[in-house]
């Protein structure tokens, strides 16, 4: 046994566990395709106690895996190899708002929620608006550049990162950029941990940028027949007076899986291949009939729905939002590609032609749904019951080197919002080319020369 792990446990006592249930369920995240394995889990208490760990760690060359609120879906918060799992739970600091300035420092550990909780009472928020927000942690939304339901009209995490408090492997504490809202003297590192994944640095504390509260919204649900409609649909509001919130969009399919899990009754009367979801800021100018009108006047809406109050707005984001726990039990393979918003008609028609494509008489069973106003596609692939998971692991893999090609064809991205991890490594050069692989690998032996903080993930040394 290393001798590390009984330093460790002397210092931290109850909060080192090697206890196999703390094991399982703090050295993984959403992802189940990867066996969990980590040595131990220890919960720091303050930073300076993560740069102790992480100096000790690094003296007995034992590896790291920083853990938040563990609903990532690439696999980057797992420890499948005999690692420390440094949780940042215990991190749970919630600083006062800075009104004048806008902003607000926060621990690690703080639920995205709860930092919604405590800045609601000033009229503001920090716009990274995630479904998974009751569990997912503030450090953890960082490290992986965290995107959610408003990124086309607010941007990813990083977009509202001023500053972080990050301790590096050999235990060294950094201030990187603070409250200074315009700062351009030299590099912007915190910008930089923002989706490393835990790789270069552990994420301490951070100081966040915060915008107000948005105003009141409309929805709107709209029956689309393909998905070059939805793009057609999206490029016709941009030309609209309205700030645009959210842009969905989803498949009959995905509805039906929705329909059948909630119980809820369907939310048009007609059916369509694709439906988008729109909200955007209650137009003062415009009369919402008058856009759902010239909608489908235009040919590209074959029907729709407006939300009249707010709870029917709740019920008609629920097709959107619900998607991925009704797909849940067909343990579905998840992908988050993403391809330039005017080059999705042509990817689109790719995509549905080459999955027409598929060996019968098993054509695996393919959920469509995501953030078209970013570009951005969820394909979960869904395992037939009577599939074993290493048939289906093994056709997913050949299907992934596909639509991966498909998208590298598309200019596109191979993850847009979940990140690369352990999943989705073997597909990283199809986007990102040598040269700026190498410049990010030695970006990674910079930070972490001997290789010890969250190894394998994202790329091999
Ligand atoms: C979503 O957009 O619903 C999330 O990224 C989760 C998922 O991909 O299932
Ligand atoms: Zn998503």
């Amino acid at each position: 046994m290393n001798p590390g792990l009984a330093v460790l446990q002397a210092r931290l006592g109850s909060r080192f566990s090697t206890d196999p249930e703390h094991l399982r369920t703090w050295g993984c995240d959403w992802t189940r395709a990867f066996a969990p394995q980590p040595a131990a889990v220890v919960w720091p208490a303050d930073t300076s106690e993560v740069a102790d760990i992480l100096a000790l760690c690094s003296h007995h060359h034992l590896a790291v895996v920083p853990s938040g609120g563990r609903t990532g879906l690439a696999a980057a918060a797992v420890a499948t190899n005999g690692e420390i799992v440094l949780s940042l739970d215990r991190l749970q600091h919630l600083g006062p708002v800075d009104l004048a300035g806008r902003t607000v420092t926060v621990g690690a550990g703080v639920a995205n929620q709860a930092l919604q909780d405590h800045l609601r009472p000033f009229g503001l928020w920090w716009p990274v608006d995630l479904a998974s927000k009751g569990s997912a942690q503030i450090g953890g939304n960082l490290a992986t550049n965290a995107g959610g339901l408003r990124v086309l009209r607010y941007g990813h995490a990083r977009h509202w990162l001023l500053g972080v408090q990050a301790v590096t492997m050999a235990g060294e504490v950094l201030e990187l950029g603070g409250p200074l809202v315009k700062d351009n003297s030299g590099y912007a590192l915190a910008q930089l941990l923002a989706g490393s994944e835990g790789t270069l640095a552990v994420i301490t504390q951070a100081t966040l940028a915060l915008a107000p509260l948005p105003g009141p919204t409309q929805t709107l649900l709209l029956a689309c027949p393909s998905l070059a409609a939805v793009v057609e649909t999206l490029t016709w509001l941009r030309g609209r007076p309205i700030v645009i919130d959210a842009f969905e969009v989803f498949s009959e399919f995905c509805l039906q899986h929705v329909a059948r899990h909630t119980g809820q009754r369907r939310p048009l009367p007609t059916t369509a291949p694709w439906y988008a979801l729109v909200e955007f800021e209650d137009p003062q100018s415009l009369e919402i009939d008058t856009i759902l009108t010239g909608l489908l006047e235009g040919g590209a809406v074959s029907d729709g729905a407006v939300a009249v109050d707010r709870q029917h707005s709740a019920r008609l984001w629920q097709w959107r939002e619900r998607i991925t726990e009704s797909l849940q039990a067909f343990t579905p393979h998840k992908n988050d590609i993403a391809v330039p918003v005017a080059a999705l008609p042509a990817f689109g028609a790719d995509l549905l032609a080459w999955l027409d494509q598929q060996p019968h008489p098993h054509p695996l069973p393919v959920a469509v749904f995501g953030h078209v106003g970013d570009g951005n596609l969820h394909i979960n692939t869904l395992r037939p019951a009577e599939w074993t998971t290493e048939r289906f692991a093994l056709a997913c893999k050949s299907l992934d080197d596909d639509l991966f090609a498909l998208v590298a064809a598309h200019r596109g991205s191979i993850s847009a919002e979940h990140g690369i991890g352990l999943v989705k490594k073997p597909w990283l050069h199809l986007t990102r080319g040598p040269a700026e692989l190498a410049v990010m690998r030695a970006t990674k032996r910079a930070w972490d020369p001997q290789g010890l903080l969250n190894p394998g993930k994202i790329f091999d040394l």
